[in-house]
């Protein structure tokens, strides 16, 4: 993500999320057999599927409101079988004007753009928005349906939710503008929805992700929030707020009837976590939890929802035991969309990826927490890389081994590829490069879908 800020030389009738590389393609394409620079190692089979906004119509209030589309890419056998892209068959897209919200105050979690993320569980592929509820995918990127979890599920739901790597359990959230702001929900391993909680938050703000370990969930209630008369008006209805104040919730997993402990922070803007982890003391127990995170310093204070691309990384440590949040930043460097590898998730990693913006030039970090390091691999000024997905390698022993896989625009040729890097040898050349039949729009997330054993 770069270049997030509108060049008002440019055709400024235009919103900067309808220009260049943002605007949306109009074709849904599927092609077969596309050719690969490089060698794509064997052991990827799968899809890589990524998530972003494309409205059909061509025209949306803000970035985040567009309808969906996916784009994948099937691999086997060290071939690129199939790159299709398809718009997610939501409410939103096929009744235009259908409202969430009715007069009478009431939610229709049916209607939503499903434009964030797009994740596997129990089976399916989910694609996913924080306003409403998921919608369900089949493995060729046609639409099935909303997917409620059998009517279990009342609230929204994240568009980030969080795969325990050790119990194969679903953990997310929703969060709403009316009561109750805040829900969590955990789904078995089997893809059942098996435990609710409210979430008692002093008002309704804008939760975009959250955060796991193997004993806590971590919600980040932070102050930017909902404001009604924006809403009214059309557009993202959320405005920074000095008062609110901001902390973090730390809640015991897997228990229900509890509630979160409060650890204040300084106030700030996290749409991201990279990954939280348990720190043992000798007592045996839990005594502190770290959370690494891409963190804003504010946010939206105008309620413009103007974008900004000056995040960077960030570690928490809430000490369980003296009740207290320490914060350092670990980096000083613009960053977002900041990942680990999916078995690391809420586990201790020594390594984390983002996408960094230096001055005019666009990278995928790797971040080596343990020694402070870090490696860049530069795109350069015209080569713009999106999210990166982390894939181990079959038998990978370290948390690193394997691959790193993104879409990559390149601006002066105005197309798109799919790029491989090794994530142990990031700076160096793409071992794997698939170029596109068309432009991927920069989007938000994706994952990696291994086939099944
Ligand atoms: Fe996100």
């Amino acid at each position: 993500m770069t270049t997030l800020t509108p060049d008002a030389t440019d055709e400024p009738t235009v919103p900067f999320h309808l220009r260049d590389n943002y605007a949306p393609v109009m074709d849904e394409l599927t092609a077969t057999d596309l050719p690969v620079i490089g060698s794509l190692p064997a052991e990827l089979s799968g899809r890589y599927l990524r998530n972003g906004p494309n409205p059909r119509s061509g025209r949306s209030a803000h970035w985040f409101l567009g309808d969906c589309m996916i784009h994948g890419i099937r691999l086997r056998d060290g071939r690129a079988e199939w790159y299709r892209n398809r718009w997610v068959r939501t409410r939103a897209l096929d009744e235009p004007g259908a409202r969430m919200i009715g007069d009478d105050g009431s939610v229709d979690r049916t209607i939503g753009v499903a434009n964030t993320h797009v994740v596997g569980h129990a089976g399916r592929i989910l694609a996913l928005v924080e306003s409403s509820f998921p919608h369900e995918l089949t493995l060729d990127l046609d639409t099935v349906g909303i997917h409620d979890f059998d009517g279990r599920l009342e609230s929204a739901m994240t568009a980030h939710p969080k795969v325990c790597p050790a119990t194969g359990e679903m953990h997310f959230f929703g969060y709403g503008f009316f009561k109750p702001y805040l829900t969590y929900h955990r789904v078995s391993p089997a893809g059942e929805l098996v435990q609710t909680e409210i979430i008692d938050v002093p008002g309704p703000t804008m939760i975009h992700d959250f955060s796991i370990t193997e004993t806590h969930v971590i919600f980040m209630d932070l102050p930017v929030v909902f404001d009604l008369e924006i809403a009214m008006s059309g557009g993202m209805p959320y405005r920074w707020d000095d008062e609110y104040g901001a902390r973090l919730g730390v809640m015991p997993r897997g228990v229900t009837g509890v509630r979160p402990t409060w650890f204040e922070v300084e106030p700030c803007y996290v749409f991201h976590p990279m990954n939280s982890f348990d720190l043992v003391g000798e007592s045996g127990s839990v005594e502190q939890i770290v959370l690494d995170t891409a963190r804003y310093a504010e946010l939206w204070r105008q309620g413009s929802a103007e974008f900004r691309n000056d995040a960077s990384l960030h570690r928490f440590t809430l000490d369980l035991v003296a009740g207290r949040a320490r914060e350092e930043p670990l980096d000083d460097r613009a960053i977002e969309f900041p990942r680990v590898a999916d078995d690391r998730v809420g586990l201790r990693n020594s390594v984390g990826y983002a996408v960094a913006t230096f001055g005019e030039h666009n990278a995928i970090m790797r971040y080596d927490l343990d020694d402070d390091g870090s490696v860049a691999h530069d795109f350069g000024e015209d080569r713009i890389p999106g999210e990166a997905v982390f894939v181990p390698r079959d038998g990978a022993t370290r948390e690193d081994d394997g691959y790193l896989l993104m879409y990559v625009y390149d601006k002066g040729a105005d197309s798109s590829e799919f790029v491989v890097l090794d994530a142990n040898e990031v700076a160096g050349a793409p071992i794997a490069r698939v170029p596109l039949p068309q432009r991927v729009p920069f989007g938000f997330h994706g994952s990696w879908i291994p086939d099944a054993e």
